[in-house]
């Protein structure tokens, strides 16, 4: 299986790389789905909506703080890492769902957010924006213009930030090798990037332990975690 990788890699001048919860599972972040994932235990649709967001902030808004803690404390993994490192080799596109930052920490030059940023916060009402990683003391948090505040994530229902979504498809659509890690593939439209890159005659390869409902359209499926899979993908170049 790497001796048909080593060739395509070898041979593609650029990759993109889809990645998902499982990518930063390494780092100590939990997934969403699976036995351990979030939506084991909680409703997406009671704290990943907008109606859900109205109906009661507090709420959505402690379960952001528990994991902006979370992720806060973490650190990049050997995946993320050895994402960086492939940027040595060829052109890089990493296309994440994580609203971690955990690529952009590693130091991945071309991150695009699909589903926003947990440090970024947003007015519901004005304009206001910012990066924030210091601790809320109440919840929810409230703008000088008096209204609350909200995550800058892509919730259930809401569309992803279209500028970056198109720059994603172009990204998707043009790439020689897509690498899809960690990721269920069970959120649209994040979802039908393998098939922009199906498009272009990208081979497409996907890292993940467990099958996923796409695992059939895919050329190479490695059964095993992204910080092993992409450090050995890493490795390839320096044989
Ligand atoms: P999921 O939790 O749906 O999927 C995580 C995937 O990672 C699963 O297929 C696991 O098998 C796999 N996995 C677990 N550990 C891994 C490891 N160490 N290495 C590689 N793979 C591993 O997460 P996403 O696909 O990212 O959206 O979920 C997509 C969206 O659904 C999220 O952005 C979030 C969620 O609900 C919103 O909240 C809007």
């Amino acid at each position: 299986m790497f001796e048909q990788i080593d060739e395509y890699l070898r041979k593609a001048k650029k990759i993109v790389i889809v990645t998902g919860a499982g990518i930063s599972q390494e780092s100590g972040i939990p997934t969403f789905r699976g036995k351990d994932g979030w939506w084991r235990n909680y409703d997406a649709m009671k704290l990943a909506t907008i109606d859900a967001f109205y109906e009661n902030p507090k709420l959505v808004w402690e379960w952001y703080n528990e994991r902006r803690q979370n992720i806060f404390a973490a650190e990049p993994n050997l995946g993320h890492k050895a994402i960086v490192e492939l940027e040595n080799y060829l052109e890089v596109v990493v296309l994440t769902q994580n609203i971690d930052g955990l690529h952009q920490r590693a130091g991945s030059s071309k991150v695009l957010e699909l589903h926003g940023s947990i440090v970024k916060i947003k007015c519901t009402a004005c304009d206001y924006m910012d990066e924030i990683t210091s601790n809320f003391l109440e919840f929810p948090p409230v703008c000088k213009c008096g209204n609350i505040l909200r995550p800058d994530v892509v919730w259930f229902g809401e569309s992803l930030p279209q500028d970056v979504w198109k720059e994603a498809i172009a990204h998707a659509n043009s790439c020689d090798v897509m690498v899809i890690a960690g990721t269920s593939l069970a959120v649209s439209p994040a979802n039908t990037l393998p098939i922009y890159a199906k498009q272009n005659n990208s081979i497409l390869v996907e890292i993940n332990p467990d099958q996923t409902i796409m695992s059939s359209d895919m050329d190479i499926s490695i059964r095993s975690t992204s910080a092993k899979t992409l450090s050995e993908l890493v490795s390839i170049f320096k044989k």
